[in-house]
């Protein structure tokens, strides 16, 4: 009986002990890369800032100036609700108290200044192909922006979900580390569209469907899927029947510069808030994004109520 009870507890503490060493945040963080020196480039951090739709979920919500980055929107998941921080550069609130490498730790490790891993509702699963250069930028942007006092309500999650140490086996199986690398092959306006879309434009994660643990199914990336927010349909954006086949590179430019479909309606739903960011890009990376998009390959996709 002794033997037994002894056996068991050697096991439970080799489980703890793998848990514990499986789930460290030091895995992402680990090969990160140094931030490179030099002074930001203002006008490039705007870019990023636009091309990321930070202000789509950190701004606070019902006010018209996209630039206060106070919080507080809710975003609803099968998990339970997820409420975006307040990312101003206030010193207590937000994060004016921040390093720059602290800044690229969160971006492209999804960990936190204490070392806590963050929930993926916060887009780092694409974010983590973006530049270190562009991050600095990004920062530096994010650090002229105004400073709004208050933090926001804790999220509302359902057990085991509270554990934020446990999505350190989330990202084992979820999140790579891999910075955006250039095909040589491709033209210089399709690597800048791939990256665009890929990293800081995150289109992937709305446009794709999602398995039960949340992640996106990567066969069937961009192909569409439910709203990850509840409600209705993201089509499929790949040159597929089901997708964007009849759309030329000029309608999907024109779609991200002024929100209107080759058909002439206005874009809706969550999309709307994306418009607003891509208008804001030079018309040389909407097609940039608009000549990778066609270059996806064809996926078929159920075509969802609209
Ligand atoms: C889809 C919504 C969404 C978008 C888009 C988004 N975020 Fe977030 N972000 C979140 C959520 C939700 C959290 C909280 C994650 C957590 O608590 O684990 C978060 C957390 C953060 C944090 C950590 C803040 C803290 O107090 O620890 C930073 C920094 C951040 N986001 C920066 C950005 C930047 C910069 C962008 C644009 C490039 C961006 N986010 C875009 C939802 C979003
Ligand atoms: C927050 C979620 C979200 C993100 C992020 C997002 N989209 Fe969308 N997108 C939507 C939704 C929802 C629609 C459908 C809008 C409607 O029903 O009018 C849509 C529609 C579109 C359409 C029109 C497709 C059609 O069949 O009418 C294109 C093109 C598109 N998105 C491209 C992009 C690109 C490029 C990006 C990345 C820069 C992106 N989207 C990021 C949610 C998103």
């Amino acid at each position: 009986m002794k033997r037994v009870v002894a056996a068991f507890g050697l096991v439970a503490i080799l489980t703890a002990a793998a848990y514990w060493y499986l789930t460290s945040p030091n895995r992402q963080t680990a090969g990160l890369e140094p931030m490179p020196g030099g002074p930001a480039d203002l006008a490039n951090g705007r870019a990023m800032f636009f091309a990321g739709g930070c202000a789509s979920c950190h701004a606070t919500p019902n006010q018209d100036d996209r630039t206060r980055l106070g919080g507080g929107l809710a975003l609803h998941s099968p998990f339970g609700a997820f409420y975006a921080p307040n990312i101003s550069p206030h010193p207590r609130d937000g994060i004016g108290s921040w390093t720059e490498q602290q800044f690229l730790r969160a971006m492209r490790a999804g960990v936190s200044p204490d070392g806590r891993h963050y929930y993926p509702s916060f887009p780092y699963t694409s974010y983590q192909r973006m530049t270190a250069a562009d991050i600095r930028d990004l920062f530096a942007f994010i650090r002229t922006l105004p400073a709004v006092e208050g933090r926001v309500r804790d999220h509302e999650l359902g057990f085991p979900y509270t554990l934020r140490r446990g999505l350190g086996l989330w990202k084992l199986a979820f999140l790579d580390g891999r910075p955006f690398v250039p095909d040589p092959t491709k033209s210089a306006s399709w690597n800048r569209g791939a990256y665009l879309v890929e990293g800081p434009g995150h289109c992937a994660e709305c446009h794709s469907p999602r398995n039960v643990f949340g992640a996106v199914i990567e066969e069937r990336r961009f192909a569409g899927g439910p709203n990850p927010e509840g409600k209705g349909w993201v089509p499929n954006i790949t040159p597929h029947p089901t997708g964007l086949a009849e759309w030329t590179k000029g309608d999907i430019a024109e779609l991200l510069s002024s929100g209107l479909t080759p058909e002439g309606d206005s874009v809706g739903s969550t999309m709307t808030a994306v418009v607003r960011n891509t208008s804001q890009l030079a018309e040389a990376d909407r097609d940039a994004m608009a000549e990778y998009l066609r270059s996806l390959p064809p996926r078929e996709g159920r075509k969802g109520p609209r």
